[in-house]
């Protein structure tokens, strides 16, 4: 990206996340559908998974943000912008963003949800970054949270194993030092991904109706081997594609954060990057799929270990609904 398009570099400085306590283990799938573990784990690289017994995408988007004022020690009347990736909000509206700018006293902020399922986060991470780039805000909240368990059928074995609930969050601010942070994205939407994965019902096509509710309208629905295979081109080629753009060579590449969708998907990616395992970030075995919350869940998790360091370069990717994909490529700016 040209410099001079840009007034400031958006910078990562502060990280949160959250992820309820009930663990599903891939044992209790196996009282509920005609599944087991080892096909599960075989075929998708998912042990665990997190369950929000009570409240919604708020409330986990809201502790993430909490964890993250705390942690980089940043006052909520600073927030100028929050915005959520998501695709099980609260409700049609008022926006997730609104409701938790409520809970956590963000009474400076404006912001809304952006709507890209598992490609979600790359988006608003690219949004958030523009409205640091352009030196209109200076501390803008990008999350990632999804309530995946509000929108299941956990009577469908092709798709109940494979889904979980979590949020994560990230702070960005203005550096004029341009070589940490936000570098550049390629993203896309290919709108006739959508017969292969959707919720049918509860929007202005179908409103709720007994018969919305009688057909199961208003679950996720996902054609799984179609699905797959686009993912693991669409995914690959992405992340080659930014790689290319940025001069990137594989073993400049400290970590690939994917989407974590399937573990399968993830190695067809790194092995086209002609990257290591040990340069990819790695949660799904805990956590299964959180859709917009699996990158910022890695992304958090790698640097509270020590693994992701100042000066890191990160290529992030995703593959999900709509279809959305994409690849952002960082420099991380934590110590
Ligand atoms: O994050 C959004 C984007 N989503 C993705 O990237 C997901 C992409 N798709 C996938 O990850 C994989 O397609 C799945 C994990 C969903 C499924 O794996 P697969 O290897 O593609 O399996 P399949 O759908 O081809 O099914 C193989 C067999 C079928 O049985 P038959 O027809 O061969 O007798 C399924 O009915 O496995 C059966 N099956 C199961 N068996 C045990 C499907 N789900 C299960 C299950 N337990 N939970």
């Amino acid at each position: 990206m040209e410099e001079n398009k840009r007034l400031y570099s958006a910078v990562i400085t502060g990280v949160g996340m959250y992820v309820p306590e009930k663990v599903l283990d891939n044992k209790y799938f196996e009282g509920l559908v005609e599944t087991n573990d080892e096909w599960i784990t075989t075929r998708t690289g998912i042990k665990e998974r997190r369950f929000l017994e009570n409240g919604a995408t708020s409330d986990l988007a809201a502790e993430a943000v909490k964890d993250l004022l705390k942690t980089s020690n940043t006052d909520p009347l600073e927030i100028d912008a929050i915005i959520i990736a998501t695709i099980t909000p609260d409700m049609i509206f008022p926006n997730t963003a609104a409701l938790v700018q409520h809970k956590t006293g963000l009474n400076n902020a404006w912001g809304f949800d952006l709507s890209a399922a598992c490609s979600g986060f790359l988006f608003a991470l690219q949004t958030g970054s523009s409205l640091i780039e352009s030196g209109r805000y200076k501390k803008v909240i990008v999350v990632g949270a999804d309530k995946m368990s509000a929108i299941v059928d956990y009577t469908d074995r092709n798709t109940c194993i494979l889904f979980g609930d979590g949020a994560a969050a990230v702070l960005l601010e203005p550096s004029k030092d341009f070589s940490f942070g936000f570098q550049d994205s390629i993203l896309h939407i290919d709108g006739s991904g959508m017969e292969a994965l959707h919720v049918k019902a509860g929007g202005s096509l179908y409103p709720a109706s007994h018969e919305t509710v009688d057909k199961k309208m208003h679950y996720m629905f996902q054609d799984g081997k179609a699905v797959f295979k686009v993912a693991v081109k669409g995914m690959a080629d992405v992340s080659v594609e930014i790689m290319k753009k940025n001069n990137l060579k594989s073993e400049d590449i400290a970590f690939l954060v994917p989407h974590q969708a399937n573990l399968r998907i993830i190695e067809a990616t790194a092995q086209r990057m002609g990257i290591s395992k040990d340069q990819v970030t790695i949660n799904i075995h805990k956590y299964g799929n959180t859709t917009a919350a699996t990158i910022p869940l890695c992304l958090v998790e790698y640097y509270r270990k020590g693994k992701i360091k100042k000066g890191d370069k990160l290529v992030l990717a995703a593959f999900g609904g709509g279809y959305t994909w994409g690849a952002a490529y960082i420099v991380w700016s934590m110590d």
